[in-house]
Formats: C-alpha cells, structure tokens, sequence
C-alpha cells in the first residue's frame, strides 16, 4: 500500500500504442496516481515521453524494480514478455496492472498470478470494456432484474485496420487478442462458457495468413453453462472504422450498445438525401473512458488496500476461451471449455 500522504507512484512499462495512452492517463488523468517514470527499451520513444509528461525515463526495468520509491508498475509491453515482467514485478514488491493476456503460454499465466498472490502485491488485468459507462450500464441492468433471464449474447469488435505484421507475429493470434476482450466481457455480464464453435479467414491481406499464421475474420458461437446461446465476429481490417457493439437479449428486455456509441460526436451531417455521423477509428478514442477507469480503479486499490478487479484468474479463463476457440477453428468442431480448463489453471 502507498502511504496514505502521498500519491501512488507508477512506473508506466512499454510506450506503445496503448502504454502511451496509460503514461498519459497516470500523469494527467487520475489526481491520485503519480507516473514516477516511462519505460521503454526504445531509448528515443521513452526520452520523448519523458519529457512531454516531465517525469524520468529510462531503457531498464530492472532499474524501475530496484527503485524502493516506486508502489506499481503498469505493464503494457509486448504480450511474450508480461509473464516474466510480472513475476518479476512480484518479487520486487511492486503492485501490477498488466495488460492483456497475461501470457500466451497458460502455465507461465498462472505461474505470474501465483507469483502475485504469494508476494501479497494487488494485480489487476487490463480488461477496460468493464470500466466503459455503456458497458457498465448493460450490466446494471442485468443486476437489476430488467434483463431478465439471458437468451442470447451477441458482441462485434472490428479494428478498422490491421496492426503491423510485427504486432500480429507477436501477439497470439485474433482470439487471443481480439475475441479476449468478447470473452472476458461474455463471461462477466453472461456466466461462464462451456462450448465455443469459431471459424475464420484471412481476407483483407494474404501476409495476415502467409506471415502472421492468423485470421482477420473470426465468428464464435458460444454456449454458455446457464442455457443462453451467444455469438462474437471479430474484424481486424473493417475498412469503416472501429467498432465495439453489444447485445445482450433476456426474457423483460433487450439491452443493445449499437451505432449512437461509435459516434465521435452527436452531429450529423445532412446532404445530398443521406445523413452522416461520424465514427471512431481506433480503440483508445472509442474506450478512453474504460482505459483511464480502468487504470484508476487500480490506483484506488493500491491506495486503499482493497481487491483489485478483474483479476488474474478472470485473464486465465478468458484466455482459455481463446484456447479453445484456437483449437475449434483448427479442427473445425465445437470445444468443450471444461475439457482444457484443467490445463489451463481455471480455478472454477
Ligand atoms: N486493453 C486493450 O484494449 C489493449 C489495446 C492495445 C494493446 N493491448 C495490449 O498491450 C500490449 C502492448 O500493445 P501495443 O499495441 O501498445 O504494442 P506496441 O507494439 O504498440 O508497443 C509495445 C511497446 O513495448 C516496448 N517494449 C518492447 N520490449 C519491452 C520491454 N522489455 N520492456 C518494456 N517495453 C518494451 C516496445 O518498444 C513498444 O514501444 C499487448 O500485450 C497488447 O495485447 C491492450
């Protein structure tokens, strides 16, 4: 726990398209938080932000770990490297939010959150759409009973363009980048899954296929242990823009998160005998508010010495829906998750 006189001081680990964003939000966004200092091995990069946020910046987290006036760390370097990162971090005493997944591998996952568990350090998991106010206003209402009993899920997230062919050579595929962030949010506002079917394609780049290994379509059906059905597509070349839309739809009412909240604003243009509204194109435009609620609900935890959500074990069972979505697609049969979740260190 931070003492209670000062800030919580977080080193801010990886600066790219989502560690800036966070260093940002930790140094302007959140008046209880304090970004002590940027990390990245990219020594331009860190010394750039840096000094736009007038905080030091260094190539070495070893650095940041040694540092005894340091409460977190903010992990948002590239997914290979979070496990290793977050034991670390665990054994220096450091508290943790990590971005999304943990690990690609499961047994090093659920090795990194044992390692968190044990050293007594909070760790929080990056799953952002929880802190989103229309995200959070669906769940409300299932809370309060105006739902009803849930029939059927249904979420769409589309990237308008792809990420470079490094980021995708890295980051485990779509279902474990993309699809994970359906996933977390299936399990978190429907109940746990206990079948996925998923099919894919790569159709707006070969190279997705020929270099990545991966897809850049995706559809999963979902069965979910309470009965309801659910399906999730995915997109990481939609052409029009970002899109992050839900449905959920229950026995009193239907609940839906659609065009209005991909708008970047409320206006319309009319002209020429059709009506135009702006949309988002990318991720951190669409879900600023989910990231910085996300990042201060970490601080709040840290500073109060409270529980963290979601936690280390709701990033493990998200990832072994991708497993298995991995694992259906590939053999073209629906997955049963009870049958990999032994594997994966899903505490159920
Ligand atoms: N929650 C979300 O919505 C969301 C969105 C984007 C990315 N992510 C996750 O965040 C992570 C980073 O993604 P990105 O899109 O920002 O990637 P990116 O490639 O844009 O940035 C990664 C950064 O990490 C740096 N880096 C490399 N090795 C490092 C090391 N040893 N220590 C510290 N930094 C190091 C790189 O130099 C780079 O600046 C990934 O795990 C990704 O899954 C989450």
């Amino acid at each position: 726990m931070a003492p209670a006189s000062r800030k919580v001081r977080v080193a801010q680990v990886g600066l790219g398209r989502i560690g800036s964003f966070h260093a940002e939000t930790l140094a302007r966004r959140i008046p209880d938080a304090e970004l002590a200092v940027v990390v990245d091995p990219n020594g331009e990069l860190a010394r750039t932000i840096g000094e736009r946020f007038e905080v030091p910046w260094s190539t070495s987290y070893d650095e940041v770990l040694g540092d005894g006036d340091i409460d977190a760390v903010l992990l948002a370097s590239p997914t290979p490297l979070h496990a290793d990162q977050l034991e670390r971090a665990a054994a220096a005493h450091k508290h943790i939010f990590c971005e999304k997944p943990l690990s690609l591998d499961p047994a090093l996952a659920a090795s990194a959150v044992r390692a968190a568990r044990e050293a007594g350090v909070k760790l929080q998991v990056g799953f952002h759409r929880r802190f989103d106010p229309d995200f959070r206003t669906v769940r409300d209402r299932i809370d309060d009973g105006s739902v009803g009993d849930i029939r059927f899920f249904r979420a769409t997230c589309r990237d308008m363009q792809a990420p470079s062919l490094q980021y995708l050579q890295s980051c485990g595929g779509i279902f474990a980048d993309v699809t994970l962030h359906d996933f977390d949010v299936a399990r978190w506002l429907v109940g746990e899954v206990s079948e996925v079917y998923a099919t894919g394609a790569a159709l707006s780049d070969p190279a997705i296929a020929e270099v990545a290994g991966d897809v850049d379509n995706a559809v999963v059906v979902l069965r979910f242990a309470n009965g309801a059905l659910g399906v999730i597509d995915n997109s990481r070349a939609s052409g029009y823009g970002y899109e992050a839309s839900l449905e959920v739809m229950g026995s009193r009412s239907t609940v839906r998160i659609g065009a209005a909240a991909q708008r970047v604003t409320g206006v319309e243009t009319l002209a020429g005998a059709s009506r135009r509204s702006d949309i988002g194109t990318d991720f951190v435009g669409r879900f600023a508010e989910g990231y910085v609620g996300a990042v201060a609900a970490f601080v709040r935890a840290v500073a109060t010495d409270s529980d963290p959500s979601p936690t280390g074990q709701d990033a493990i069972a998200a990832f072994a829906l991708a497993l298995a979505a991995q694992g259906s697609m590939g053999t073209q049969r629906p997955v049963k998750v009870d049958e990999l979740a032994a594997g994966v260190g899903h505490e159920r």
